[in-house]
């Protein structure tokens, strides 16, 4: 049975087919209104979220399947100390398929061993988050018509920002794509990303502390929040939380068509007059990221119409 544990799990082909789905549903919404009636989607969230689980939602509404599940482990049995793999097997008698959050590194790839369903993983502590990236290639794919050929930059927590890790997996398989990988030297990119995702493939990459001095090279801008869950200490999380904030001054030397992302939620990192700006792609992002999980549930159900 097939699971999304990491974006590693689907091929560039499989991915173009998810963005060949997510544009057909975008072109005629009303031609997929069913595609799902009859499916239900299991959404166990055991780590706070707004995107994700809400655009997972909307997207099997719209499909019109139903939805069940839990926001909040608190409120599930999880707190008399049910294991995941329990709670899965019990999902699994009143769902078809799994979206699962989880603070542990693993606990979703944990939990499919044991799943009779398909199990999607909408985020695992700071270690991957592949359908952020299905909406970060569906955003960079709407704006720029391609992966290859173009330099991204990543700013911010390259240390345990799970979209990150994700989305240098994904690209690190495209031709001529170059990283700079912007971070305070305590939230660098882990050694073992480079050695695996980078060194292997023969990207080229290079690290700096400074976004204003490499911004005008950059084709893609990836912000990233600082992560306070993500820290055992308060006072380093408070020391780094506001290294970057990219403000429209900033932009001045930018190029016209840099497309600046963000998974959000955003915290400081972006001020809020880089909005109205046309190059920030952020809240379209959020959209595209719904489409592109109504495609992922329709594949992975193995609906067609
Ligand atoms: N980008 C993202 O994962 O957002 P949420 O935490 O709100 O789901």
């Amino acid at each position: 049975m097939f699971h999304l544990n990491s974006i590693q799990d689907l091929t560039e082909t499989q991915i173009d087919a998810l963005i060949s789905l997510a544009e057909e549903i975008v072109r005629d919404k009303a031609k997929f209104r069913e595609a799902c009636r009859y499916k239900t989607l299991a959404t166990l969230f055991y780590e706070a979220s707004t995107r994700t689980r809400l655009s997972f939602e909307a997207a099997m509404h719209e499909l019109g399947g139903n939805v069940i599940g839990f926001a909040d482990a608190a409120s599930s049995s999880a707190t008399k100390g049910e294991s995941v793999a329990d709670t899965v097997r019990t999902v699994a008698c009143y769902a078809d398929i799994i979206v699962m959050r989880h603070p542990k590194e693993g606990a979703p790839m944990a939990a499919s061993l044991k799943s009779p369903i398909p199990i999607i993983n909408a985020g695992d502590g700071g270690h991957n988050h592949p359908t952020q990236t299905l909406a970060d290639l569906f955003t960079i794919y709407k704006i720029k018509g391609r992966f290859e050929k173009q330099t991204i930059g990543l700013c911010g927590d390259l240390m345990f920002g799970r979209t990150v890790h994700s989305l240098i997996r994904a690209l690190s398989r495209y031709n001529d794509i170059e990283f700079v990988l912007i971070s305070p030297e305590e939230l660098r990119l882990p050694d073992y990303l480079k050695e695996d995702s980078l060194n292997r493939s023969n990207v080229t990459f290079r690290e700096t502390e400074e976004l204003e001095g490499v911004i005008q090279e950059l084709d893609v801008l990836y912000m990233t929040r600082v992560q306070r869950e993500r820290f055992f200490n308060e006072a380093d999380y408070v020391r780094l939380k506001d290294r970057y904030i990219l403000t429209r001054s900033m932009l001045r030397n930018a190029k016209e068509d840099l497309a600046i992302l963000h998974p959000l939620p955003r915290v400081n990192e972006i001020a809020v007059e880089v909005d109205d700006d046309h190059r920030a792609c952020y809240f379209s992002q959020m959209l595209y990221g719904k489409y592109m999980r109504m495609a992922l549930l329709m594949n992975m159900l193995e609906v067609s119409l």
